[in-house]
């Protein structure tokens, strides 16, 4: 099993939090009094979805879907899964996933793919953290938090073999080999 040597800090939590603030201040003028219904992807875009849905004036719902294409280590493994569906239809709403990172984009792209069957009124991509080196899907990504470079990241919801996503602030992740 690889472990984690250490931690550097790259994003404070001041730091992500002002910039939800801004994302959360740009998506309220997107929609207007319009209600915005907010798919988080679980789990780790939990604290981000939190933080942002604080920041939206526009009526807001919630729900929670968990797709993965990643085992337990850091690279994508192409396979997407979904297990667990929304709760109920998301026909006529305004939708806006809320993803923690996009990397591959394998995910989304899927993801995006399924839900605009859904016959949604409109569907919107938001991320905290993009990848843009890495991507092998192209996803159109409405708004991005931060770009960062091809470096494994945790903290902030994001996890390695499921720790770390309670860290406050967003942190590169020394691996050892
Ligand atoms: P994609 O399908 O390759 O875009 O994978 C997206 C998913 O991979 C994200 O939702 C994360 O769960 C995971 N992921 C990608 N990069 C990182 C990282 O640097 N740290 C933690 N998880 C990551
Ligand atoms: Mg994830």
């Amino acid at each position: 099993m690889t472990k984690i040597k250490q931690i550097n800090i790259h994003l404070t939590e001041e730091q992500v939090n002002q910039r939800i603030a801004e994302m959360g201040a740009e998506i309220s003028k997107a929609y207007g009094d319009e209600p915005v219904y907010l798919i988080c992807i679980l789990k780790g875009s939990v604290f981000f979805t939190c933080e942002l849905a604080k920041r939206i004036t526009s009526p807001v719902e919630i729900d929670f879907m968990c797709v993965s294409s990643y085992g337990s280590g850091t690279k994508s493994s192409g396979v997407v899964k979904i297990s667990k569906d929304l709760d109920v239809s998301i026909e006529g709403k305004n939708v806006l996933v809320v993803e923690d990172i996009i990397d591959s984009g394998r995910t989304l792209s899927y993801l995006l793919h399924n839900l605009s069957t859904r016959k949604p009124k409109s569907l919107k991509l938001c991320t905290l953290l993009d990848k843009p080196e890495r991507r092998v899907c192209e996803v159109n990504v409405d708004y991005i938090g931060f770009q960062i470079p091809d470096k494994f990241v945790v903290g902030y919801g994001l996890d390695y073999d499921q720790l770390y996503r309670n860290l406050p602030y967003i942190g590169f992740a020394e691996i050892e080999e």
